[in-house]
């Protein structure tokens, strides 16, 4: 048996329940987006590169989410509180409604730019459902629970007040920014279901090694297959300027390295890095613009 399995099941009674603020709600919001016009054309700053780092992401989304549901309502009858009850609940609504608005994003994306939806998502499909039949349920949480904190920490960035997603057009900024805020309000439902029903530390942080190697891989897949079709693969100043506007000193992502290493230190929680304030500085404008 993996040692990482029989290690799970040894700990399975130290069980831990729901860990989300109370003043958090994990509320699924059905929101549809109007970003036909604006995923005709370099959405993010008029810049290939980034609108291509930001659409290969949005590739990842429907099959990986459908992953997570899989992954988490799994252990929903194992699970005895039902404040953790009900944060499943909304987890699983929220991941619903972003599921559905990435794959109208990446239909309408690849009919107006040429790409090849089946090309671009069908090798990570096929890994995730080669994990649903291979893997024990407790390793599928254990991904889960890596790229959801992957998708935190992007969160923490996008909602951020110098969030290079103030860039985008419009239309955009709102899909990511909505999406963002419902992937802050439950960042810590797998993680809390992964320790309720006996998840190890060990489990986790080895994880979430491979489950880097491989979201690397799939985003630089996508990316790659982008700027090809767009003819700009070869074209190195978009590469030099883009991963400089990335991982650059004031990088849009260099603010991520030190929260997503944080996942590798003992007794690691997702709360641990409160950022209730962005949900509520998101909320207010939110409200404005849905008022
Ligand atoms: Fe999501
Ligand atoms: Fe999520």
């Amino acid at each position: 048996m993996d040692p990482c399995i029989s290690d799970a099941v040894s700990v399975a009674s130290t069980a831990r329940q729901a860990s989300t603020p109370s003043g958090v709600g994990i509320k699924p919001r059905n929101r549809s987006h109007d970003i036909a016009a604006a995923l005709q054309g370099e959405w993010l700053n008029d810049d290939a590169f980034l609108t291509a780092v930001f659409n290969g992401m949005s590739i990842t989304f429907p099959a990986g989410e459908k992953f997570f549901i899989d992954s988490v309502r799994h252990y929903r009858q194992d699970i005895t509180d039902p404040v953790l009850q009900e944060h499943i609940r909304g987890f699983c609504g929220q991941e619903g409604f972003h599921r559905r608005e990435h794959q109208m994003y990446n239909e309408t994306l690849c009919a107006a730019r040429g790409y090849d939806l089946e090309k671009l998502e069908g090798k990570l499909t096929r890994r995730l459902a080669w994990a649903q039949k291979n893997l024990s349920p407790i390793q599928n949480l254990a991904i889960t629970v890596a790229i959801e904190h992957f998708t935190a920490v992007l969160s923490e960035l996008l909602l951020s007040s110098d969030s290079v997603m103030n860039k985008a057009h419009p239309s955009m900024r709102e899909l990511w920014r909505w999406h963002a805020a419902e992937e802050m309000e439950h960042k810590s439902v797998a993680f809390d279901v992964f320790l309720a029903v006996g998840g190890t530390e060990k489990l986790r942080t080895s994880v979430m090694r491979r489950a880097t190697f491989f979201i690397g891989l799939e985003l630089t897949r996508a990316l790659i297959y982008i700027l090809r079709k767009d003819g700009k693969l070869f074209d190195f100043k978009i590469w030099r300027t883009g991963l400089a506007a990335l991982f650059g000193e004031q990088g849009a992502f260099s603010g991520g390295l030190e929260p997503y290493k944080e996942f590798y230190t003992e007794g690691f929680h997702p709360w641990q890095q409160d950022t209730q304030h962005l949900l509520t500085e998101w909320a207010s404008e939110d409200a404005i613009e849905f008022a």
